[in-house]
Parts: structure tokens; C-alpha cells; sequence
């Protein structure tokens, strides 16, 4: 990883007064000093900023339990953002793993790990999202098997992967997918010329949210490693 991500990691710096120490000639890199903030190190160097040894922070993982009316991102857009329900230091560094729309809530995954973040993410680990979806008019009887066939969403070259459709009422369901396409759950109901009304994420892969609303914590190592299939 780059030097001042590393100081980043390893101290209470930003990552431009990481920068600036860096440039200002304050570390050392196994006993070498640099002024390059963009020197490729590893945990297992040495690395000492103004005489003291750093050692990086562990990576962190967190499911956060989203409200409605908070936006996933960083950019005010006149809602508060998730990053505000999670007190912990070093907030910038972290980042989310899957988006949920302003109106939706449940489950988000939140990590400073881009190599975790991007295997639960890819599209050919195929992982599972659960949503409660709550929808207009009465879910129609043939809407299952579009859904597990697949369907062509607008804009799109290529069906939807198979979708497991649970009827719980008249107009609400439970939908798992495995794919992440923009707005895919609306877009998936409007395409059978339904609405979804509410929406919320239950489930990542075999992790159930299970915290209070805007409420979050850790995951376990073995919640940890449960992504890593
Ligand atoms: N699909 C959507 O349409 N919105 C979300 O927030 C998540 C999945």
C-alpha cells in the first residue's frame, strides 16, 4: 500500500497531513527516509514517523443498520450521510460495500478492506442479497418465474440472473438476488409493471442484519471470513 495510506492507517494523521509529513521529510521506511508519499510499503516494514514506530490499524468491518432518508456516499445531498451513524476514528478512510437508495434501509456493509469490499462485490461471486419488499398492487402469479428465468431491464443487453421470489402477502415479498445492477429490486417490480413502495435489505450472503436502526457494529472474524467463499 501507498505511505500515507499506511500513515493513515496507523495514526490519527488525514491523508493530506499524512502528505505533508511525508514530504516534510518525518519518516523513515526501514531506516531509509523518504519524501515520496506514493512509496509502495508493507505491514511488515518498518516504518517510523517523527521517531515513532506506526503500526497499522487492524481493517474494520461493520454492518450498519440503514434509515430511510440517509444517502450511502460522502457528497451532501441534503440528507445525512451513513458515515454519520458510525463514530469511529478515521471515518474517510472507510468506504461501503453496496449501496442502498436514500428512501431504502437494512443492511450495509461498511470496511477500509478494498480487497474484502471487492469479493463480496464482484459479479462473478454471484453473493446473495435478501430485501423485504413491500409493493403497490398484489403481486401478480407468473412474477415468480419471470424472476427466476430473468428478465430484461431497460437500458440493458442481458437478463437478470436468476431471482428467488418468496410471496409473504398480497403485496409484499421477499426477493433474493445476486447481482447489483443500479436500482436493480425497482427496476426488477417495474419492468412487471408493479412499484416498490418500501425496501428494505435483510441479508449479505449468510450475514442477517441484526442491529437497530442506525445503529452498527463489528463483525466477527468468522462473519469476516464468511465472504471470503
Ligand atoms: N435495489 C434497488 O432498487 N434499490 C436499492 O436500494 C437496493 C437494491
Amino acid at each position: 500500500m501507498r505511505l500515507d495510506k499506511f500513515l493513515c492507517k496507523s495514526s490519527e494523521h488525514s491523508r493530506s497531513q499524512a502528505r505533508h509529513l511525508i514530504a516534510a521529510g518525518a519518516g523513515t521506511v526501514n531506516s531509509l527516509k523518504t519524501v515520496d508519499p506514493a512509496q509502495q510499503v508493507h505491514e511488515n516494514n518498518c516504518i517510523i514517523l517523527n521517531g515513532q514506530i506506526l503500526l497499522a490499524r487492524p481493517s474494520r468491518y461493520i454492518m450498519l443498520h440503514k434509515p430511510a432518508n440517509s444517502i450511502c456516499s460522502n457528497v451532501d445531498e441534503g440528507y445525512p450521510s451513513i458515515f454519520n451513524y458510525i463514530d469511529v476514528p478515521a471515518v474517510d478512510d472507510l468506504h461501503i460495500v453496496g449501496r442502498l437508495d436514500t428512501d431504502t434501509t437494512g443492511l450495509v456493509l461498511v470496511t477500509d478492506d478494498g480487497r474484502w469490499s471487492f469479493n463480496i462485490i464482484r459479479p462473478q461471486q454471484r453473493c446473495e442479497k435478501v430485501y423485504l419488499v413491500d409493493l403497490r398492487s398484489p403481486i401478480s402469479a407468473d412474477v415468480t418465474e419471470k424472476f427466476s428465468t430473468g428478465l430484461l431491464l431497460h437500458g440493458e443487453k442481458s437478463l437478470t440472473l436468476p431471482a428467488k421470489l418468496e410471496v409473504l402477502g398480497p403485496r409484499q415479498v421477499r426477493l433474493t438476488i445476486t447481482q447489483g445492477k443500479y436500482h436493480q429490486v425497482k427496476r426488477m417490480f417495474a419492468a412487471v409493471g408493479n412499484k416498490v413502495v418500501k425496501l428494505h435489505r435483510q441479508q449479505i450472503g449468510s450475514l442477517a442484519l441484526d442491529v437497530q436502526e442506525s445503529d452498527w457494529r463489528y463483525l466477527s472474524s468468522a462473519e469476516i471470513a464468511s465472504f471470503n467463499l
